[in-house]
């Protein structure tokens, strides 16, 4: 695995930066397996990186009739909810890209559960196998070309929260996970560590310098990080980049 950190002076240059890595990220793996699967983070953070895919130069150079864009996590709430990860990207990017509708995966949170929610997604992952890097998939988990995380001040990432029982999942790809401490206190579905850690590029993008000193010590004391920051299991086999700002 190689990890690569960088730290911007501004949440425009961390999501100018971004851009440029997944235009990267979805060039090679248009050119390698004829698709691009990408998972995007919800939270504020990557809004203005969202707002920059859908420019120029950005908007013409990533290959969307072959891009499929998912889901890392999902807050249990109507998909035009303010608290919606899914409402947010639409907002920022799906509502201005020439991206097919069939390739938008959406966690269904219109279903009667949060457990029903989370099995329907592990059934679009699978029903998506075809798209995903057909060489690289370890253990039939899928294996998505970029994942995109954020990181809570807690150390959470995607929708695992410290002391959460999903943390050890091994065997589910999507799991739904208990109310959170932090807001919005609602029920979320998430993918779990074993398709986080398959991903061949996992982009955290960080942004708040409460958050540095945590970045700081899963960098550099992963042991001790790994009991107390559900951030630090993330340790994908090949790219982890991590964009500070
Ligand atoms: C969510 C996100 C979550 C987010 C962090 C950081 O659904 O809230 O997936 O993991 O990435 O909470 O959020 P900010 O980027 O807004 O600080």
């Amino acid at each position: 695995m190689t990890t690569k950190i960088q730290q911007f002076q501004t949440l425009h240059e961390l999501s100018t930066a971004a851009a440029e890595l997944f235009c990267q990220v979805a060039e090679q793996s248009v050119k390698e397996h004829d698709h691009f699967t990408v998972a995007l983070s919800g939270g504020s953070t990557p809004r203005l990186l969202y707002e920059h895919l859908s420019w120029e130069p950005y908007l013409n150079r990533i290959p969307w009739p072959k891009t499929h864009i998912f889901w890392g996590d999902e807050r249990y709430v109507a998909s035009d909810h303010p608290d919606s990860n899914f409402a947010m990207a639409s907002q920022a990017l799906i509502q201005h890209i020439p991206l097919p509708a069939e390739h938008i995966h959406r966690i269904q949170t219109e279903l009667a559960s949060p457990e029903q929610t989370a099995e329907a997604y592990e059934t679009t992952l699978r029903n998506c196998l075809s798209v995903f890097d057909r060489r690289s998939q370890q253990n039939n988990v899928p294996v998505f070309d970029l994942i995109l995380l954020g990181m809570g001040p807690d150390g959470h990432t995607a929708s695992l929260f410290p002391e959460s029982p999903v943390l050890e999942e091994q065997a589910r790809w999507v799991s739904a996970t208990p109310v959170p401490k932090l807001n919005p206190p609602v029920q979320r579905i998430t993918l779990t560590y074993p398709v986080l850690n398959a991903g061949k590029t996992v982009l955290f993008l960080v942004s708040g310098g409460e958050k540095h000193a945590l970045v700081q010590q899963i960098l550099e004391h992963p042991q001790q990080a790994w009991q107390k920051y559900p951030a630090a299991r993330v340790n994908p086999s090949r790219n982890l980049v991590w964009l500070l700002a």
